[in-house]
């Protein structure tokens, strides 16, 4: 029984990274639209990858949300590295406080004895405020820290669902609808074709700085996600994506 579990899900994985066409799959069983702890069952399986890239003195840039909350609930120290540092990837997105990138990082940072850095920027930043706060010093070297991340941590989300979860102006919704904006990731969001549709004014990890990392690790599961993980494999970079079953069957179904 056990073993064909696995037989199953190691077919699962190759025809994802197919059908998405990622270099590196795992997929944990169950659908964590159902179960929110199959959502530290992906956790798990990112520790245990985190373990295998990373090196002394490697910086993490880390999203925020409910999946990236349940990677630092089951966070361990990653042996045979140090000095590792934990940076948010972005400014603030309009999360509450416990799903913002700043908490995130600093409690992953703690459970895994490593160091981190915050990025504090006002959330939303008007242009004027914006343009001031990228030529401070301290946030300078921040933003530094964070676009050489050797590894990024980030989750993908429903566009619409992450829209009203950070209480998205109405003409802003209005416009992802027209636009037919699909998934969400680091406050980018895509239509089905992987074009960006919109994007959250903030400081921080710029798509365009995905293009050079080496490790970007994806961690999005549940049914209600398959289209939103879809969409965004179609231009987004990822190296890793780490998602459960029944994501996974269904985006083999739409595909
Ligand atoms: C975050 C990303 O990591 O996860 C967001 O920055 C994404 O862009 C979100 O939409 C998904 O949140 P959740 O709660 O579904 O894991």
């Amino acid at each position: 029984q056990v073993m064909n579990e696995i037989t199953e899900l190691s077919v699962l994985e190759k025809e994802i990274k197919e059908t998405l066409q990622v270099e590196n799959v795992v997929i944990v069983p169950g659908n964590s639209d159902e179960h929110e702890w199959i959502k530290q069952e992906m956790g798990k399986a990112c520790v245990a990858y985190l373990k295998q890239i990373i090196r002394r003195n490697s910086t993490i840039a880390v999203t925020g949300g409910t999946t990236m909350a349940s990677i630092a609930s089951v966070m361990t120290p990653l042996e045979k590295a140090s000095n590792y540092l934990f940076v948010p990837a972005r400014g603030g997105i309009g999360e509450e406080v416990e799903n913002q990138a700043n908490t995130i990082a600093s409690q992953m940072s703690r459970k895994a004895q490593g160091n981190y850095r915050l990025l504090y920027v006002p959330d939303p930043i008007s242009e004027t405020s914006y343009q001031n706060m990228i030529k401070e010093p301290s946030v300078i070297e921040i933003l530094e820290l964070i676009r050489n991340a050797d590894i990024v941590l980030h989750g993908i989300g429903d566009a619409i669902t992450m829209a009203k979860r950070r209480k998205t102006p109405d003409e802003v919704i209005q416009h992802l609808v027209e636009k037919k904006a699909v998934s969400e990731a680091f406050g980018y969001y895509f239509d089905q074709e992987g074009n960006v549709v919109h994007k959250v004014r903030t400081v921080g990890l710029q798509l365009e700085d995905l293009e050079k990392m080496d490790n970007v690790i994806t961690v999005a599961g549940g049914q209600s996600k398959a289209k939103a993980i879809q969409s965004y494999f179609k231009h987004g970079k990822s190296t890793m994506l780490i998602t459960d079953e029944a994501a996974a069957h269904q985006i083999l179904r739409d595909a």
